[in-house]
């Protein structure tokens, strides 16, 4: 569980890649198994399998362990242990990655309380959390900011039995199904995120003896008298569908074909039908794609929007590819304020793209030159490595700790489809 050897890489770096032709493994969700392991709080007995071993899920389980849980973690498989020993969320941890965020309701919903960090924002955006407090205040909790720390502590009944959310927000969602584990009876959410990763927290709850029902945008959720189920529970980890989507472009640049393995083809049809629109043939099978890269590719228009909507954690990687298709793409970034930081870096290496306020213009260019670039977030850094992979000459991505905290073992999956990228240190 050594973070530190993961942090200890200072850059990625990455050379031309003419072809691609074989198959790769996706790794489970990260957004999915940051909420499991925050509903893992809920019961004395976790073991989660398709676990994938990255920063932000290592440093979850860190956290996991100053609550006092035991952790034992073999390969993608970890299971987590023991009584809750302390509700208050460590600052040097929770402060390391937004996810940290979701142990409040994980503490909520088995202890009533909980003192969590205001987590950081990021550089994507300002990241606020006023739709989880004002769920929280609807319950009637009391609530204390104090030096940096949020105090929550529930009431015995909540307040009122339903809450609609104003902002579709997917961990403002998760902790909302997480807290109300704490309550018997119904209580109805309305205007909910339905991520898969929702889902998937949503299917371990039920294991729990939670019943949850949805229509639309509304959810259902009914805690029975005796409460919650006690003993083991056992759960598969959802294919990570952003790391799929981010080898299926890597595929319509390079593949010769590219086969994308373990993935869930359903969570993943805005991207499918925008890899289509830019004129790659891909063959559908029940747990994997094959992608045939096309060339030139052809421009379009996207829009990212909450699920089943384009994923705004694929805008950065479409905007990669898109910078040497044939023409002008257009890319409406409706999610986060500030998403567009990886689009100063593609310039670096030759890309033609041109801000405006939440839109993208980006002008095909004939091709990319490798350059020293330095990665800003998570999805910015995957786009990063795809622009190496396809530039002229080489590139060096800095700040790698930022594509370390997403993607599990890249360099040894993309190397074992013969690209070469080395993850250094000084
Ligand atoms: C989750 O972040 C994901 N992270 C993000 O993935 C993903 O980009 C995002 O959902 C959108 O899909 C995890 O699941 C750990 P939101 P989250 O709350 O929950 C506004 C990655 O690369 N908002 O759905 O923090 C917010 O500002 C990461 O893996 C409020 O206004 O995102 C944003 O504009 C990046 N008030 C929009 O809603 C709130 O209280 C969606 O945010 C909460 C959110």
């Amino acid at each position: 569980m050594d973070y530190e050897k993961l942090l200890s890489f200072k850059y990625l770096k990455v050379r031309p890649c003419k072809e691609i032709k074989g198959s790769v493994s996706v790794s489970g969700a990260k957004n999915s198994a940051l909420p499991l392991l925050a509903a893992s709080l809920l019961t004395e007995e976790v073991e989660l399998t398709n676990f994938p071993v990255l920063l932000d899920t290592l440093y979850a389980l860190k956290i996991l362990q100053a609550l006092g849980k035991e952790i034992a973690l073999s390969g993608n498989s970890v299971r987590i242990e023991g009584k809750i020993s302390s509700v208050k969320v460590p600052f040097e941890l929770s402060s390391l990655f937004r996810g940290s965020i979701l142990f409040l309701g994980g503490l909520l919903g088995a202890t009533g309380k909980a003192e969590v960090t205001y987590p950081g924002g990021c550089s994507i955006g300002s990241r606020p959390i006023d739709q989880h407090l004002k769920f929280l205040e609807a319950l009637g909790a009391d609530i204390s900011v104090e030096s940096g720390y949020i105090k929550v502590k529930l009431p015995s009944e909540p307040a009122v039995r339903e809450f609609t959310f104003d902002v579709i927000t997917v961990t403002g969602t998760e902790n909302a199904l997480l807290t109300l584990v704490r309550f018997k009876g119904e209580f109805e959410l309305h205007n909910v995120a339905l991520e898969p990763e929702v889902i998937d927290l949503i299917e371990f709850l039920k294991k729990l003896g939670v019943e949850i029902t949805f229509k639309g945008r509304s959810i259902r959720f009914y805690v029975p008298p005796n409460g919650l189920k006690k003993g083991k529970v056992l759960h598969k980890v959802i294919p990570d569908r952003i790391e799929a989507g981010t080898f299926l472009v890597i595929g319509a640049l390079l593949g010769n074909p590219l086969k994308v393995k373990n993935l869930e083809p359903n969570h993943l049809e805005a991207v499918i039908s925008k890899l289509k629109e830019v004129g790659v043939k891909l063959k559908i099978q029940k747990d994997s794609v094959e992608v045939y890269r096309k060339e030139p590719l052809k421009a379009i228009t996207l829009e990212t929007a909450p699920y089943p909507g384009f994923p705004t954690d694929m805008q950065a990687q479409f905007m990669a590819m898109l910078s040497v298709a044939k023409g002008v793409s257009v890319i409406v970034e409706n999610i986060f304020e500030n998403r567009f930081q990886h689009a100063l870096e593609l310039s670096r290496m030759g890309a033609d793209i041109e801000i405006k306020g939440k839109t993208a213009v980006i002008r095909g260019v004939k091709k990319l030159i490798g350059a020293p670039v330095n990665a800003t977030d998570l999805r910015a850094s995957a786009s990063l490595v795809i622009a190496g992979l396809i530039a002229e000459g080489e590139t060096t991505i800095y700040k790698i700790h930022h594509l370390l905290r997403g993607y599990e073992k890249i360099d040894e999956k993309l190397n074992s489809l013969g690209c070469e990228v080395f993850l250094g240190k000084t």
